[in-house]
Formats: C-alpha cells, sequence, structure tokens
C-alpha cells in the first residue's frame, strides 16, 4: 500500500493503528479486520456517495482526538466519519453500540424485501447474515 505524510493514530476496541489522514473510522477497522468491523450495510466502497443510511455501522467515540479528547455525545456513522488523531472507538467493546444495533437490524429486517437474487450486495450483505 501507498503510505505518505502523516500517518494518524486510532484506538479501536483497544488495538492501535495508524492509517492515512481522511480515512474513515470503518476503513481503520477494516485494517484491524475480525470483530472490530462493524458491519455496514448502505456503504459499498466501490460506489462514491453511499454509506450514511442504515445507521447499521455506528459506533462510540470515547475521545474525539489527541487535541480534543472528549467523548462524542451520541453514536456516530463510521462510513462516514474520518478519524481523527487519538481517537478512541469502541464497537464490540460498546455496551451502547450492541443495544443500538440490535434495534437497527430489527428495523430493517421488518422493513426490508428479502429479494436477494436482485440485490447488488447478495452474497455480501450483512443483512443476509
Ligand atoms: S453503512 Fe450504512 S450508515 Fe454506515
Amino acid at each position: 500500500m501507498h503510505r505518505s505524510g502523516v500517518m494518524i493514530k486510532v484506538t479501536i476496541d483497544n488495538i492501535e493503528v495508524e492509517v492515512e489522514p481522511g480515512t474513515t473510522i470503518l476503513n481503520a477497522a477494516r485494517q484491524i479486520g475480525g470483530e472490530v468491523v462493524p458491519p455496514a450495510m448502505c456503504y459499498y466502497s466501490k460506489l462514491p456517495g453511499t454509506g450514511g443510511k442504515c445507521r447499521t455501522c455506528l459506533v462510540e467515540v470515547a475521545a474525539g482526538s489527541t487535541a480534543d479528547p472528549r467523548p462524542m455525545p451520541k453514536l456516530v456513522a463510521s462510513c462516514s466519519t474520518n478519524v481523527m488523531d487519538g481517537m478512541i472507538v469502541k464497537n464490540k467493546t460498546s455496551e451502547k453500540v450492541h443495544e443500538n444495533r440490535g434495534g437497527v437490524v430489527e428495523f430493517l429486517l421488518a422493513n426490508h424485501p428479502l429479494d436477494c437474487p436482485v440485490c447488488d450486495q447478495a452474497g455480501e450483505c450483512h443483512l443476509q447474515d
């Protein structure tokens, strides 16, 4: 991977990772991989302008940055929030995220037609899982 300039340090579920400036929390989590990665249903990395809608990817920001270490009052969409240097994020270690995500997935299932064969996401859909 191409790396240039200053890297940003972010901690997700107690695991530290260094990423390029402008990386979203979701993509930073994907660099770590495994259980740290929030589910993302409306964000499709190959398409510009996706994400920010389904709210399954919400995470807790326990500290915003080194410069401003206050926690963010609300859960944020990891697919459309960029990391800041010194940010501390909680996904699987956050109670709030778990409670919230259960509700969102139930809502989506209740309102979602299960037309998987016609959907682009078939095969890489977290809802299907
Ligand atoms: S993946 Fe849908 S809001 Fe982030």
